[in-house]
């Protein structure tokens, strides 16, 4: 099995384990509904991968993988809402308002977020009190009104609009870009370790490859919204245009999106150039971003 479909897996059971089976049920089964059985998992594989560059091991992560597969689930729900893009498909079902209701879909996006943080901040020996503590303010910094909700806001505010491309770049950091960079920023701190050299200089470079990931994800979303299908998606194709959203294809043309996107790859790359071998599931999840068909 490739290394991204074991950590992939891993995820996958961490998250099967530590999501509610409570009453009410119809909640519990909502937020499992919106996390399990879905997903490229790709900011949990970026935990994992960031572990490995630093030599970290798996066991150490678990927390923060499930939390930001957990946390970006709830940024979805919210995300498919009426109120926001109104979608119906999601990961090839039906987006959670569709599933249940929407009060039940906001409360469990609510529950999902809540969630990942009680995950991040249940009690780990191997992880000092210090690292602890900088894992949940990397979390709760990229998800708020800095971050990805930031980003979000951004994103209707500017439906309809046009915007330059320095606006479309802070909303892409903000909405997408926020929660890669702080999976790679949370795994950096998954040690005992406060005082190295080695890791601050190494955690600059990693940065810099999330930074460019990041928005390289979501200029890729923006394309594949216009070149591939709702099947292949498993999310309704179209819908950019369909909203009136502002994205790279829609303010800069396809070719130039296309460079960017091959710019962010090279940028990213670039940045791990110290790493040896231990980086290369970073490389492979920067080649798989702007490949990727899904
Ligand atoms: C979709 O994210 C929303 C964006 C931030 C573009 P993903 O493409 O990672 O969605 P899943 O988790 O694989 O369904
Ligand atoms: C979603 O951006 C970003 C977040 C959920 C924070 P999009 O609205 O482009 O994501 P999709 O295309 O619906 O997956
Ligand atoms: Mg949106
Ligand atoms: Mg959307
Ligand atoms: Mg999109």
């Amino acid at each position: 099995m490739k290394q991204r479909e074991f950590y992939q897996a891993r995820v996958e059971r961490i998250l099967e384990a530590a999501l509610p089976i409570k009453t009410p049920h119809y909640l519990s089964e909502a937020m499992r509904y919106s996390v399990l059985g879905g997903g490229k998992r790709i900011r949990a594989i970026l935990v994992y991968a960031t572990g490995e560059a630093l030599k970290i091991k798996p066991e150490l992560l678990d927390s923060p993988a499930a939390a930001i597969e957990m946390l970006h689930a709830y940024s979805l729900v919210h995300d498919d809402l009426p109120c926001m893009d109104d979608d119906d498909l999601r990961r090839g079902k039906p987006t959670t308002h569709i599933a249940y209701d929407e009060a039940t879909a906001v409360l469990a996006g609510d529950a999902l977020q809540t969630a990942a943080f009680e995950t991040l901040s249940s009690v780990n020996s191997e992880i000092c009190a210090e690292n602890q503590l900088k894992i949940l303010n990397i979390l709760a910094t990229a998800s708020g009104v800095n971050g990805m909700v930031k980003g979000q806001a951004i994103d209707l505010a500017a439906v309809g609009k046009l915007i330059s491309e320095n606006e479309l770049e802070t909303m892409h950091l903000n909405k997408t870009g926020a929660l890669i960079k702080a999976s790679v920023l949370m795994a950096s701190y998954c040690t005992n370790d406060t005082e190295s050299e080695k890791t601050d200089a190494q955690r600059v470079k990693l940065t810099e490859y999330a930074e460019s990931i990041g928005l390289a994800f979501q200029v890729q979303d923006d394309i594949l919204d216009i070149q591939s299908d709702t099947e292949t998606l498993g999310k309704q194709q179209g819908a950019d245009i369909a909203a009136g959203k502002p994205t790279y294809p829609s303010i800069m043309g396809m070719d130039a999106a296309k460079q960017k996107l091959f710019n962010l790859h090279q940028k990213a790359i670039d940045s791990l150039s110290e790493f040896g071998e231990e980086a290369n599931l970073l490389r492979e999840i920067a080649n798989f971003i702007v490949k990727r068909i899904a």
